[in-house]
C-alpha cells in the first residue's frame, strides 16, 4: 500500500450524519496556551494536517485560532473539534464562546467532554448547537457502552463519535464493537499513552521490522482499526513524524501482537478512573 503524504491528510472516515472526519489530527491537550499551542497548530497545518482537536477545558482555544490564522490555510479546509466542559450548564451557549475564542463561525465537531452528572442531560443543548449551525456534527467523549446507549436511545440526533483513550494497551474492544454496531466512530485520544508506550519492547520490535518509529506503529495500529488518531506533540519534528503513517501497513500478525498488549480486558468502559464521579 503506497500513498503519498498529500493523500494521507485527505483520508477520512465517514460519519453517520453524512460528514467525514480526517483519520489523523493534532491533539492539543496539555499544550500550553500561547505560543506553544499556536506554533504546534501552525506546524501541523504547514505539514499538511487538516484536523485539530481542542477543548474548552484545555484553555487554549484562542491559541488554536491564532495558529490556524497564522498558517494561512483556509478555514474550510480544516476540521476543528472542540469539547463542552460539562461543569457548565448550557452546551449551546458555551459553544458560542468557543467560536469567539477560536475566531471561527462554526466548528466541525462538538463533543461532550465527559458524562459528568449523567450521560443524557447535556444532549439537547448539543442538538441546539447543531440546529444553530454552530457545529456540523455532535458527539461524546469518555462515554462507556451503557452511557452511549442512553444517548442513542434518548437523543433526536445520534452522536457520531465517542472519543476515548484508546491504544494497544487500552484496546477497549467491547466499546469499539458497540460503536461499530451503532455507526458511531470511536476516536482515539492518547494514542501514544501520553508517551508512556513508546518504549515498549513489542512496539519497538514491530517498528524496527517496518523501518518506522514506535509512535508511527501505535498510530498506524489505531488507523487500521478504523479509529481516527489525534496524537499530541508540541515538537515540529514529532508532528511531522506522527503523520508519516500512510506509507506502510501492519501485518495481521503485527496487529494481533499489538492487540495482545491490552490491559483493560477488552472493556466496554471508557475509563478505568472516572475522575468526574
Ligand atoms: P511532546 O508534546 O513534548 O512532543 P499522546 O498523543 O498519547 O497524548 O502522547 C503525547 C505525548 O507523547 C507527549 O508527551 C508528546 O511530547 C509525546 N510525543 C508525541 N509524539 C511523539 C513522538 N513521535 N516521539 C516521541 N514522543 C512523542
Amino acid at each position: 500500500m503506497q500513498q503519498n503524504a498529500a493523500m494521507a491528510f485527505d483520508t477520512t472516515f465517514p460519519l453517520s450524519d453524512g460528514n467525514a472526519i480526517p483519520q489523523l489530527g493534532l491533539g492539543v491537550w496539555q499544550a500550553e496556551s500561547g505560543q506553544e499551542t499556536s506554533d504546534a497548530v501552525r506546524w501541523a497545518l504547514e505539514a499538511g494536517y487538516r484536523h485539530i482537536d481542542t477543548a474548552q477545558a484545555y484553555g487554549n482555544e484562542e491559541s488554536v485560532g491564532a495558529g490556524i490564522r497564522e498558517s494561512g490555510v483556509p478555514r474550510d479546509e480544516i476540521f476543528i473539534t472542540t469539547k463542552f466542559f460539562p461543569r457548565n450548564e448550557d452546551p449551546a451557549a458555551e459553544l458560542e464562546k468557543s467560536l469567539r475564542r477560536l475566531g471561527v463561525d462554526h466548528v466541525d465537531l462538538y463533543i461532550i467532554h465527559w458524562p459528568a452528572g449523567g450521560p443524557t442531560w447535556a444532549w439537547p443543548g448539543m442538538e441546539r448547537a447543531a440546529d444553530r449551525g454552530h457545529t456540523h456534527s455532535i458527539g461524546v467523549s469518555n462515554f462507556s457502552v451503557d452511557e452511549l446507549a442512553a444517548v442513542l436511545r434518548e437523543g433526536e440526533r445520534q452522536p457520531v463519535v465517542d472519543q476515548v483513550q484508546f491504544n494497544p494497551f487500552a484496546y477497549r474492544r467491547r466499546l469499539l464493537d458497540a460503536c461499530m454496531e451503532n455507526k458511531v466512530v470511536l476516536e482515539a485520544y492518547s494514542p501514544l499513552g501520553t508517551g508512556s508506550h513508546l518504549g515498549d519492547a513489542t512496539v519497538a520490535q514491530i517498528a524496527e521490522t517496518h523501518g518506522k518509529t514506535p509512535a508511527q506503529v501505535l498510530i498506524r495500529w489505531g488507523i487500521q482499526h478504523g479509529v481516527p488518531q489525534i496524537p499530541k506533540s508540541t515538537h515540529k519534528e514529532r508532528i511531522v513524524e506522527n503523520a508519516q503513517v500512510f506509507d506502510f501497513e501492519l501485518s495481521e500478525d503485527d496487529m494481533l501482537a499489538l492487540n495482545g498488549l491490552d490491559e483493560t480486558g477488552g472493556t466496554g468502559e471508557a475509563r478505568g478512573d472516572k475522575w468526574w464521579s
